[in-house]
């Protein structure tokens, strides 16, 4: 039978590269999106990428009748939804710290408005983008998915509440299936540079803030501590290629067709880059230089933390392949022919 995958947030950064892979893989993909921190060009360039149609609907997963009306909709295609997979939600951690309850409402929430829909439409799995920031204060590097979870956030707090919520919704139905992939630090971009990230104002994150330094849009980089007891002095994360983290989308949903029940899986590379490090292979890739300044620590930032990615590599079959130089390359490609993003 002709199955559907239903994307929620498929419009944003992980959503659109992750699109792209399930056209590529044949899957017939639908797309919901209300477009909060995102655009619908983004799908227009993914159909242009792919050469083929998106089928895509403008709205938020806390409205139920949307969701009940789009399982619908692909029954009577002929193509019912078999498998849902989770981006939508907002992921500022500062945000979250200044608005606990936008978080709880879009993240929890929406979730759990998304799970009911899926019980009226007998839709049984779920492949869930959970964050390697669950785990919190590491207590051993680099994390395993047994590590205990003490997220020191909200946004974090959220991402472990929808995964104890799978768990419990795993547990009460026969055959339903939660895939949560914790994922570490992805950044880059597809290597056509058609599409990628496009922070809204200033960025929070260390990739989109050095492509942005580089192409001239910010006048110089703050590195947030040089006294860490890293190789460095600067805070050491695990990058992974964008495009390698939607490959292992794919993977999941193949997994959960395979193995009902709730897993977690990290996604990253098993490799630590400090902050200097990343600079300095950005600068050597594309031969751009960014300046950089030194300030103290940010409030709530780790010294260090990478992947155990041993589960996903042996139970998904999935592996991440791209160095940070292939991240530099297709993130500043991406960045240079696109200085304002999708504007
Ligand atoms: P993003 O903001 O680019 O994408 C999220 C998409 O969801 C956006 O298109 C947004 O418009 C949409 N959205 C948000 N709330 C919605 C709602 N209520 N209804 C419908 N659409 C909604 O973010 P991203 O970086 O692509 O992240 C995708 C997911 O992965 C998020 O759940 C995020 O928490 C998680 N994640 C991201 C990272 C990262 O570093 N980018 C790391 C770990 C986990
Ligand atoms: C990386 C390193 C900073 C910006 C966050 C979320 C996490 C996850 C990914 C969703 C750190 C340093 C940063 C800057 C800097 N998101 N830095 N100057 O903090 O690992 O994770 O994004 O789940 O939940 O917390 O990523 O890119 O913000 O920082 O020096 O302007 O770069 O101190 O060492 P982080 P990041």
């Amino acid at each position: 039978m002709t199955t559907s995958i239903l994307i929620t947030g498929g419009a944003g950064y992980i959503g659109s590269h992750t699109l792209l892979e399930f056209l590529a893989a044949g899957y017939r993909p639908i797309v919901v999106d209300n477009f909060g921190n995102s655009s619908p060009e983004v799908l227009r360039r993914v159909e242009k990428l792919a050469g083929a149609p998106v089928r895509w609907h403008e709205g938020d997963i806390r409205d139920a009748q949307l969701l009940d009306s789009l399982f619908e909709q692909a029954r009577r295609d002929g193509a019912p939804v078999d498998c849902v997979v989770h981006f939508a939600g907002l992921k500022a951690v500062g945000d979250s710290v200044a608005e606990p309850l936008e978080y709880y409402d879009n993240n929890v929430h929406g979730s759990i408005v998304l799970l009911k829909a899926m019980d009226r439409a007998q839709v049984k799995r779920i492949v869930f983008s959970s964050s390697a920031t669950v785990y919190g204060e590491p207590v051993s590097l680099p994390y395993t998915e047994s590590h205990r979870l003490a997220p020191a956030n909200p946004y974090g707090q959220t991402k472990a509440m929808v995964e104890t919520i799978l768990a419990d919704w795993c547990q009460a139905g026969a055959g339903r299936t939660a895939v949560n992939l914790r994922y570490f630090n992805p950044i880059g971009a597809h290597p056509s540079g058609t599409i990628g990230e496009a922070p809204r104002g200033r960025p929070n994150n260390l990739f989109p803030y050095i492509t942005q330094v580089a192409v001239g849009k910010r006048e110089k980089l703050s590195i947030f501590g040089r006294d860490y007891p890293t190789v460095d002095g600067t805070g050491v994360r695990d990058y992974l290629h964008v495009s390698d983290l939607a490959v292992g989308h794919v993977k999941a949903v193949e997994y959960a067709q395979a193995t009902p029940g709730w897993v977690a899986f990290n996604l990253g590379t098993g490799r630590g880059t400090s902050v200097l490090e990343l600079v300095h292979t950005f600068e050597a890739v594309t031969g751009k230089k960014v300046p950089y300044e030194f300030l103290d620590r940010r409030p709530g930032d780790l010294a260090g933390m990478w992947a155990d990615p041993s589960a996903a590599n042996e139970k998904l079959g999935w592996r991440a392949t791209r160095t940070v130089e292939d991240m530099c390359r297709d993130g500043w490609c991406w960045q240079s022919g696109n200085p304002d993003g999708y504007v």
